[in-house]
């Protein structure tokens, strides 16, 4: 048995009352109640009223669904596409944006070699070179990655030049992803030449039933198109094909990601307040904001793996709570790189801020070690720690990060992930999703639809496609 996830919040005990604690548990079960309830509304297929809209719980039963076969194989289907993809390209350009891309960032970053781009495809194990395109409007990249692609000494006849797009968007119609997809479509065509298969075949689309990218990419011929479920919103999209096609391309176990996943509802849905990861999260985090006036929600994560998946929190949280002018500040640190930059005011500044470490805990082996020099060059005294691998010195940081929080007051919490793998990451996601639902239904915001982001794209429209 895999050992689970835990979330540890001890070291706020003292900040939180326990009639506090145990005078939300009724109302965080209630939480509970509605978000699961959500889940058998939209499973029941009936109508969504007014005011549960829109409702995107589809992601709380996927992971479980998917592995199960409920949708069919949908997962062998994607498996197979995945690995012939990768048997024909040598370099991946994954368009999206937002929850369209954020998920597999996080996945990339935390579970592929950190060098992974600059390997040899033996050493990629086969795998492809990954690149994020469409998430942005900057014409240096977008140009830079072009030339990288298709400059005058690369042929689709060199094994090492292929390149293929997958293309992500729930909607179909999101500006920065379509206009990336027509730039990269018309370069690709050019490469491989304008009717052949390959450009055709090196195309996958990962995108809802309806819409502009739908309609595209039966009119233009995809072969493959991989979907993103109804009921499932972009940033809680991670475990269907958005995230789960990429990944299975770069080799990431993604039955594994979902079983974490799965296991995780599994855990939500049956602990009591007290042993439950993602209620314990909820009523740590909401009370400490509540009574505390903790109001911005610092995720440190240490060394440099988990970033972008503090990225892929911070745009959970704040899309999905940051409505009707209420709702937690999201901030992903990395240490110990930003204690030399953020730690000065975690340490001495606003009391506005409850910390809640992701570890992995033992630390994985390592693998560099502080060198022995000769007595006479330990001018910089360690020798004292030669033979210390870079998980002890982080763990020391740590735990002294923490000491002198705690001496100042300052409420901490844990995430303690046994590993750092498929199946901890999948738990990972999967908690933090089913957290921002509870909590949402807990304060009484909608945690799903992001309602804000259209002003400015209707701005943006209205300056680009002016009436006439
Ligand atoms: O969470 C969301 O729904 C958004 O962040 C979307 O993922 C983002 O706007 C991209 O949308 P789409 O996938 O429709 O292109």
């Amino acid at each position: 048995m895999t050992t689970p996830l835990r979330y540890d919040p001890s070291a706020c005990d003292k900040y939180i009352e326990l009639s506090a604690w145990t005078g939300l548990e009724p109302a965080i079960e209630a939480a509970r109640a509605e978000v699961l309830a959500d889940v058998a509304l939209l499973e029941a297929g009936g109508r969504v009223p007014p005011h549960r809209q829109p409702l995107d719980a589809g992601f709380i039963r996927l992971p479980e669904r998917l592995l199960a076969r409920e949708e069919g194989d949908l997962l062998g289907r994607l498996e197979a596409s995945a690995a012939r993809l990768r048997e024909r390209i040598d370099r991946l350009v994954v368009l999206g944006i937002g929850g369209s891309s954020m998920g597999l960032r996080a996945l990339f970053q935390a579970l592929c070699d950190p060098y992974h781009n600059e390997r040899s495809r033996a050493e990629r194990q086969g795998m492809p070179r990954l690149y994020f395109e469409g998430n942005n409007l900057d014409d240096d990249c977008a140009a830079s990655l072009r030339s990288l692609l298709t400059g005058p000494d690369r042929s689709p006849a060199n094994a090492a030049d292929r390149w293929g797009i997958v293309v992500i968007s729930k909607s179909g119609g999101t500006l920065e992803t379509a206009v990336a997809f027509r730039v990269f479509r018309q370069a690709l065509e050019q490469f491989y030449g304008a009717n052949s298969e390959e450009a055709r075949q090196l195309v996958i689309p990962i995108t809802g039933e309806r819409g502009k990218l739908r309609d595209l990419a039966r009119k233009l011929g995809y072969p493959e198109v991989f979907p993103i479920p109804e009921g499932v919103g972009g940033r809680f999209s991670v475990l269907t094909a958005v995230g789960l096609y990429p990944a299975a391309v770069l080799g990431i176990d993604i039955r594994a990601l979902l079983q974490g996943a799965s296991d995780m509802t599994h855990r939500f849905r049956s602990a009591p307040l007290g042993e439950n990861p993602v209620l314990d999260y909820v009523a740590t985090c909401h009370l400490l904001e509540r009574d505390r006036g903790l109001s911005i929600r610092v995720l440190s994560t240490w060394g440099n793996r988990l970033e972008a998946f503090g990225w892929w929190y911070d745009q959970l949280l704040a899309e999905s709570l940051g409505k009707e002018e209420r709702g937690p500040t999201p901030l992903t640190i990395v240490n110990t790189r930003d204690l030399h930059s953020r730690g000065q005011q975690h340490q001495e500044g606003k009391r506005d801020r409850l910390i809640t470490n992701i570890v992995v805990d033992p630390p994985p082996p390592g693998e560099v070690e502080v060198p022995l020099v000769p007595p006479e060059e330990d001018l910089d005294g360690l020798n004292r720690l030669s033979r210390r691998d870079y998980p002890g010195l982080l763990a020391a940081a740590i735990a002294g990060t923490n000491q002198a929080y705690a001496d100042a007051d300052r409420p901490t919490a844990d995430i303690v992930l046994p590993r750092l793998d498929a199946y901890a990451l999948g738990e990972l996601f999967q908690m933090l999703m089913l957290a921002t639902a509870v909590e949402g239904r807990l304060i009484g915001i909608n945690p799903y639809g992001q309602p804000g982001v259209e002003a400015y794209k209707q701005n943006m429209g209205r300056i680009l496609f002016p009436s006439p």
